[in-house]
């Protein structure tokens, strides 16, 4: 993909779908394209001592693999954010009757990591990233070692470099955090593996789904329910960080139930 349209698609996808663009966001954008190293970093970065922080384009990405053209690049989700998406998933597993300690958390297209570290606040059963770019891979290695200085709710938490479809969906209750990694037609090929691996287990396949910019596509997904579509005000602090100027996003949460049932015995 020539790389104007690239950049067109990165800064549609990520800035004007998530609200206006006042003169203030346009100077903010373009001075944080054209003098990227100044950008500041996030507040989470130098409390923590991390590195999750930059906008970068997927052309400065690239991994070898043929899904590079597919990808929207890294940049990382707001805290506040995160939190307030867990919330509200969490608050629609007491009707399901499971609980968050049950589940796997799987970030599809981790980045630096910042997902990871703040989904270890919580007790997940496990945590697992995956991402293309070995570089950002081994950038979120980093972040969490530094990170589990510290003890956190969850320390089962694993990295793996490499394409999404190319790491098993994990076993046991699962929810995947997606924050705009790729285009349609991986979400498309995505949905399709859910549907195929939840037609196998008896566990839920939950999907959060934020900057839902191809939520058509998963409403129209067979069995998919739809728990809820909302939006998330950012905290005053990442509002003032974040690159687009913009300060809410939206989720869609969404439940796959697994089709086989247990066999119990008395
Ligand atoms: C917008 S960033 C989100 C980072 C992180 N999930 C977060 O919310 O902070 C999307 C990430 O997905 C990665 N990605 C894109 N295509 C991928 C693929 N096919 N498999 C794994 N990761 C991918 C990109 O390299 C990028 O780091």
């Amino acid at each position: 993909m020539p790389k104007a349209a690239h950049d067109h698609r990165l800064w549609r996808s990520s800035g004007e779908f998530r609200g206006g663009a006042p003169f203030r966001t346009l100077f903010k954008r373009t001075f944080s394209r054209i003098f990227p190293a100044l950008r500041p970093k996030h507040p989470f970065d130098l409390v923590h001592r991390v590195d999750t922080s930059g906008l970068m384009y997927a052309e400065s990405l690239p991994s070898g693999h043929r899904h590079d053209q597919q990808s929207e690049g890294y940049y990382a989700t707001a805290p506040s954010l995160f939190r307030g998406v867990i919330d509200a998933w969490r608050a629609t597993l007491s009707g399901a009757g499971s609980n968050l300690n049950g589940y796997t958390i799987f970030d599809i297209g981790c980045g630096k990591g910042r997902v990871l570290l703040l989904a270890s606040e919580y007790p997940f059963r496990n945590i697992v990233g995956v991402e293309l770019h070995p570089g950002l891979a081994q950038t979120a290695r980093s972040n969490l070692k530094a990170w589990m200085r510290t003890p956190r709710a969850c320390g089962n938490v694993t990295i793996v470099a490499g394409d999404v479809f190319e790491v098993p969906i994990p076993d046991g209750p699962v929810v995947i955090y997606l924050f705009n990694s790729f285009g349609r037609e991986l979400l498309q090929m995505l949905l399709d593996q859910l549907l195929a691996v939840s037609a196998t287990r008896c566990d839920p396949i939950d999907l959060l789904y934020v900057h839902p910019e191809f939520g058509d596509l998963v409403r129209q997904t067979p069995r998919i329910e739809l728990l809820a579509d909302e939006e998330f005000l950012f905290s005053a602090e990442d509002a003032e960080a974040d690159v687009f100027g913009v300060n809410f996003d939206r989720c869609g949460i969404y439940r796959l139930p697994g089709l086989l049932t247990v066999e119990r015995t008395a």
